[in-house]
């Protein structure tokens, strides 16, 4: 191996200067083996009990819109520039007003605090801690208030509402109240998604008391000890918050209240629009048509996104109608979630225009490892992998990261065979 082969330590990029972070070296020994988002799955796998595992990884239906978030990225190689100066390079982004120190945040995901002890919280401060976004999901088991005060100005709010008025006033009302200036609408669930694997696994929300319910959590006793009965012990039995009617986490016959998503349309955004001061996301969009009536009434910005291929199976991924979107927005601020686990996945989605992108399980399972500071480790992990990759790609900023930078993984540049499309 010569030299140039060899890990050469790195000065710190402006963006790590900026918050002191654990590095690997650092970390508690279970950490030192997380090299890579991917890698905090396994041992999570190992602590939480299967049926709410399968809740977390599973897609929906044939899994085939998880699995094309994935083929979406390998499609796409990347093209490097050489000898360019790159030791000015910056992962920096502003984002409606707020400067990040990295182009990607933590998605919404109901169900972060059955992962782990204070799931929802671990993440928030995390999040907070490495000046990045945290999305609080409106499907989660603690107070929207608790969440925002814990962890400040990074955090945002994510909303599952339904074709009400009277629903909707209340939610936008408690949400200013609780201080968050930016609230994400979700818009692809008008009905509940098809999750055999959940009722497979046995999962239900609420969870239903069974044998088999005991049994999965008894093998799971580093869980049981640490999230299911430390959660029970000082805070009782944890409910859905943030999302009509509270809902204990555990019951034989309590229903969670989901009534009415499938009349929510472009009216109420609008109602939403009127009464909401912050900035106003619509999370959920696929299709560039969809576009103008989001820009028409005043929404803010857009997270392309198919829920990690958990709603619609066979919905497109993100990532492919992503250029498209782009180009049918204008001024709106283009986000994009589904499938992004690495640096190159990032640099790929910025280079189709999204602004900014958000990461969904990998996140949970870091917290599902080792709380809070496993989520710091992993959104260091990622950081780390976008400041290498800005370099090796030839980069500075990723303003610089343009479709230039990328072709066609199966392609050969300047070749067309006949009869082939691309
Ligand atoms: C366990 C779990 C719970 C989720 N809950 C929500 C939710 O409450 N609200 C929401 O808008 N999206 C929810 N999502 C979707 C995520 O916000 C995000 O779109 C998706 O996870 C991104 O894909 P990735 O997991 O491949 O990164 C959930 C996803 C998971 C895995």
């Amino acid at each position: 191996m010569t030299t140039a082969d060899q890990d050469v330590p790195k000065p710190l990029s402006s963006a790590d200067r900026a918050t002191p972070q654990i590095t690997s070296a650092a970390a508690p020994s279970a950490l030192r083996l997380m090299l890579a988002l991917e890698d905090f799955e396994a041992p999570a796998k190992r602590y939480i009990p299967r049926p709410i595992f399968g809740y977390v990884s599973g897609g929906v239906e044939r899994n085939k819109s998880l699995a094309w978030n994935r083929s979406a990225f390998d499609d796409l190689a990347l093209v490097p520039r050489m000898l360019i100066n790159v030791s000015q390079r910056s992962q920096k982004t502003t984002l409606f007003g707020r400067t990040y120190d990295s182009p990607f945040g933590i998605a919404p995901m109901g169900g972060t605090s059955l992962a782990r002890f204070q799931g929802d919280t671990a993440l928030a401060t995390a999040a907070a801690a490495s000046n990045i976004p945290m999305i609080l999901s409106g499907a989660s088991l603690t107070r929207l208030e608790k969440v925002r005060a814990a962890a400040g100005a990074t955090t945002w709010f994510q909303a599952y509402l339904p074709g009400d008025a009277q629903a909707i006033t209340e939610l936008v009302e408690r949400v200013a109240l609780a201080g968050y200036d930016t609230l994400v609408l979700t818009v692809d669930i008008p009905v509940g998604a098809n999750r055999e694997n959940n009722v497979r696994n046995g999962y239900n929300t609420p969870l239903r008391p069974s044998l088999r319910l005991a049994w999965d959590c008894l093998m799971r006793p580093s869980w049981l000890m640490g999230t299911a009965l430390r959660t029970y012990i000082t805070q009782g039995m944890p409910h859905f918050e943030n999302m009509g009617k509270r809902t204990p986490l555990v019951s034989r016959t309590a229903v969670r209240e989901r009534a009415n998503r499938d009349h929510l349309n472009w009216e109420h955004v609008a109602l939403m629009r009127r009464l909401w001061k912050g900035r106003l996301i619509i999370k959920g969009i696929l299709d560039k048509a969809d576009v103008p009536p989001a820009r028409d009434n005043g929404v803010d910005g857009i997270i392309v996104s198919n829920h990690g291929g958990r709603q619609l199976d066979s919905a497109t991924a993100p990532l492919r109608v992503l250029p498209g979107i782009v180009a049918a927005a204008g001024d709106m601020t283009i986000m994009m979630d589904s499938g992004i686990r690495r640096g190159t996945d990032v640099l790929k989605a910025l280079a189709l225009g999204a602004k900014f992108v958000f990461v969904g399980r990998p996140m949970l399972y870091a917290a599902a490892v080792a709380g809070e500071t496993g989520v710091r480790h992993a959104i260091r992990l990622l950081r780390d992998e976008v400041d290498r990759d800005m370099a090796l790609v030839g980069i500075n900023t990723l303003a610089d990261m343009t479709p230039e930078r990328l072709m066609d993984a199966r392609g050969f540049d300047g070749i067309r065979f006949p009869g082939r499309q691309t």
